[in-house]
């Protein structure tokens, strides 16, 4: 089977990629090789791989920075996602795109299924919405995979940053904000990989067991790392304003993700001391590497 991934450089892109290597024909385009806003181009470069699948990782994840820039937004989650779209439907290929909790304002008082109504606070989830509905008219051979917090290797982790931050300083000022639900990059690799091969169309929510509040998720980081001795201080949202409201709550319901593949993604705690484990493995791979 022939995958092209875009934007493979990101936390999702990377785990895709080992992902899929080993047993398939993977081509990537990053975004820099090809200029997504151009639909030609995309037509092009996609139309020449052939791809049987495409798998569109590639966007700007940065809520703060589309509600304050919102023409950007809009032209690379959803001008571009569509432009993606539709050289997949012209290349007779399937197309899984990546969307976000977002979509969700938090106010339901329980996780949030597919067959919710989308209701976004933010500009970052009403183009997740846009985006969404954009790409099912371009093409009906589509999965859509929401998630939630995105953690894994690549250089936007929180997961990296709280580390490093921990080795310099003995105290962190945290959000104490809205519960939500998270995403370990490989185990949504995975997930995404068994949505694929049972050919399933339409939207689906992969995150990992349990939520958390961004406070929690740190705790749990110095507790794994065995620095309990830094301090961390609750910040209430208010005291911490942010351009993007993250939508309070808006944790994700799996139970579809699990009807359908048989499989439930493990408990964030746990994803989280895998991927610590592969942090502290990484230097020591790269020095193998070079003997
Ligand atoms: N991170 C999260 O918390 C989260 C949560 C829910 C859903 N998602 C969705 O999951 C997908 C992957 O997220 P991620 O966390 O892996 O993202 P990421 O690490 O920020 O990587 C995003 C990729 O998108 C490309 N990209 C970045 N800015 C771009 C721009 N202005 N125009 C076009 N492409 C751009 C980059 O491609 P190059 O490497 O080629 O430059 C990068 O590899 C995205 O669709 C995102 O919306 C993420």
């Amino acid at each position: 089977m022939k995958i092209v991934i875009v934007g493979s450089k990101g936390m999702m892109g990377r785990e895709l990629i080992r992902t899929f290597d080993s047993m398939h024909d993977v081509a990537v385009i990053d975004t820099e090789e090809i200029s997504l806003e151009s639909r030609d181009a995309c037509h092009r470069t996609i139309g020449t791989e052939a791809p049987d699948w495409v798998v569109n990782a590639a966007g700007c994840i940065d809520a703060d920075e589309c509600e304050k820039n919102p023409d950007y937004s809009l032209a690379v989650n959803v001008e571009r996602a569509g432009n993606i779209a539709s050289a997949a439907h012209d290349a007779g290929a399937r197309l899984v795109h990546y969307s976000s909790d977002y979509v969700f304002d938090g106010a339901k008082n329980a996780p949030y299924t597919e067959d919710d109504q989308c209701c976004p606070m933010t500009v970052y989830g009403d183009h997740a919405v846009k985006a969404e509905k954009y790409i099912r008219t371009l093409t009906d051979r589509c999965l859509i995979i929401r998630m939630g917090w995105l953690f894994g290797a690549g250089e936007g982790d929180y997961v990296r940053i709280v580390c490093d931050r921990a080795s310099r300083v003995g105290m962190m000022s945290v959000l104490d904000g809205p519960q939500g639900s998270l995403s370990y990059a490989v185990d949504a690799a995975v997930a995404t990989r068994l949505l694929m091969d049972g050919n399933h169309t339409g939207i689906f929510h992969v995150s990992n067991r349990g939520r958390c509040t961004r406070y929690s998720m740190t705790r749990e980081i110095l507790k794994i790392m065995g620095r309990d001795d830094v301090d961390v201080v609750p910040v209430p949202a208010t005291e911490m304003p942010r351009a993007a409201t993250q939508p309070p709550h808006a944790t994700l319901s799996t139970r579809k993700l699990t009807d359908r593949t048989g499989r439930t993604l493990q408990f964030w705690q746990i994803a989280m001391r895998h991927h610590m484990a592969r942090l502290r493995d990484e230097p020591l791979r790269e020095e193998l590497r070079k003997t």
